[in-house]
């Protein structure tokens, strides 16, 4: 009776599911925006390395190719397309290519955003301010809507707004950070009825191509406090974040936004 029941208990797919990790993303199908370079990049690296199919996009077929090579040689499933997230119909197709090729989507990290501007806040020009909010913002939602009712959503936002003297002249891209934070909380509540869960995650200052000047201003203005080199973080312990929160583990979690800062001090 007894080698009977273990033979169930070996073969019953829920004692599999409950054997398996929950942080096991094994069978999902993750898309990451922006996933060529930088956060992105990590992000998908550390959703796939947890086992999901990641689909990577951003501009320029060039860095597509490499990046698809990259997670190939580490053995991660993966799918490459290009994608501008400010342009409608590349986000159909984003989403189109990952159904028919994956055959659904339970992850969304959208994580693509520009900074076109850098100064005085009331120097920036109505264009500056067009090409900012609709790819940081507009297209984030619209992403977001197109597959709402397939997905579990990770947006991804800045602690930049709150960092305010270290981070001068990044005025109207620490708006549009700032509205991902109201847009997460606006989202988890409605699409909580559909089982998707909608979180931030809000890096401190991360070594990548996007944070360059971002970082030398930071530096200068840090070095009359007396902090260290150590508060820039590396794109693996963002992506790391992320994996965690579109993963079992954070099941209960929504709405959320979850700073990632080094210690560097900021309030939401
Ligand atoms: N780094 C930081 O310190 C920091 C801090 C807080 C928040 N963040 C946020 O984290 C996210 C990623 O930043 P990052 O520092 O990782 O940037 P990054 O290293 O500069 O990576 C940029 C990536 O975005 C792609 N890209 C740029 N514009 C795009 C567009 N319109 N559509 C699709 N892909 C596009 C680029 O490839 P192509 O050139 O081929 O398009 C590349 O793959 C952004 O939302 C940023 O605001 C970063």
């Amino acid at each position: 009776m007894f080698r009977g029941l273990s033979r169930f208990l070996r073969t019953n797919p829920v004692s599999v599911q409950r054997r398996m990790s929950h942080s096991s993303l094994d069978g999902k199908v993750a898309i990451v925006t922006a996933s060529t370079d930088g956060i992105g990049l990590a992000a998908a690296q550390a959703l796939g390395k947890r086992g999901a199919h990641v689909v990577v996009s951003s501009r320029r077929q060039a860095n597509v190719d490499k990046a698809v090579a990259l997670l190939k040689s580490q053995s991660i499933r993966v799918t490459g397309t290009t994608c501008n997230v400010g342009k409608g119909e590349d986000r159909e197709k984003l989403v189109q290519l990952t159904v028919d090729q994956c055959g659904g989507i339970d992850i969304l990290v959208s994580n693509a955003a520009v900074n076109p501007f850098f100064g005085n806040i009331l120097d920036s020009t109505e264009d500056v301010w067009d090409k900012i909010l609709s790819v940081n913002v507009k297209a984030a939602f619209l992403l977001t809507k197109l597959v709402s009712l397939l997905i579990l959503q990770c947006l991804l936002g800045s602690v930049e707004r709150s960092c305010c003297v270290s981070l001068q002249g990044l005025g109207p891209y620490c708006v549009s950070k700032t509205a991902l934070l109201g847009l997460t909380r606006a989202l988890a509540p409605e699409l909580a009825h559909s089982n998707i869960r909608v979180n931030c995650v809000a890096p401190g200052i991360i070594k990548t191509r996007f944070s360059s000047a971002t970082v030398i201003v930071f530096f200068f203005s840090c070095s009359s406090c007396g902090k260290t080199k150590t508060l820039i973080g590396e794109p693996e312990e963002i992506g790391g974040t992320i994996a965690f929160l579109c993963s079992d583990d954070a099941s209960y979690i929504t709405g959320e936004t979850v700073t990632v800062t080094g210690g560097m001090s900021c309030r939401l």
